[in-house]
């Protein structure tokens, strides 16, 4: 099954509404790649057994991980970190999560700098690019548990927007001018 995306109706007021435009105007995969978003659909009951995760984490070297359950009990500062969340940056890495329940919206600048809206779900797992704008929020379930993967020591440093000097900007918007986006990093620059 293909994960759902779309544009969204940037006027709304409720950010935990899907904001579909009026007619809804649905963004493929293959668009999503092109901005250098990968996907993978994975069975979120047998995360910790899984071969299909162990190769994706073995061949792009995600060898940290880690779960953030996003519920007002388990987090400390819930609100103000979902704030931040929805709050538009950038990362000097890339974002890699996997859904393990619930869901919620990744939100990501196309290349026009349009909202695309992507609705993460029990069972996807999602890479944002290194330096492309984007936010989170929950849906009106309001609920998720995510795994975090990274590559090395994890750094969670958001950068809000404009970040147009930053050397993770400006190197993903040379990838995205050479379609170059996507492409794993060489583990020995690491
Ligand atoms: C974030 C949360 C959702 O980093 O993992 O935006
Ligand atoms: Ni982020």
């Amino acid at each position: 099954m293909a994960i759902e995306a779309w544009y969204m109706e940037e006027s709304g007021e409720n950010q935990r509404f899907p904001l579909h435009r009026n007619p809804p105007e649905f963004v493929s995969m293959s668009k999503l790649e092109e901005l250098g978003v990968l996907y993978w659909r994975l069975n979120p009951k047998n995360y910790e057994n899984d071969e299909e995760l162990r190769n994706i984490r073995e061949s792009r070297g995600y060898n940290y991980i880690d779960f953030l359950d996003l519920c007002p009990e388990r987090m400390e500062n819930y609100e103000e970190k979902l704030k931040n969340f929805y709050t538009e940056h950038i990362h000097e890495n890339e974002e890699i999560r996997y859904c393990l329940e619930g869901s919620g919206y990744f939100d990501v600048r196309d290349k026009d700098d349009r909202w695309i809206r992507i609705w993460i779900k029990e069972g996807d797992m999602i890479v944002l690019p290194a330096g492309i704008y984007h936010r989170f929020t929950l849906d009106t379930d309001n609920y998720v548990k995510l795994m975090r993967l990274f590559m090395g020591e994890p750094v969670w440093t958001p950068f809000n927007r404009p970040q147009e000097e930053h050397p993770a900007r400006k190197s993903y918007i040379k990838n995205l001018m050479e379609e170059r986006v996507g492409m794993p990093v060489p583990l020995e620059a690491h």
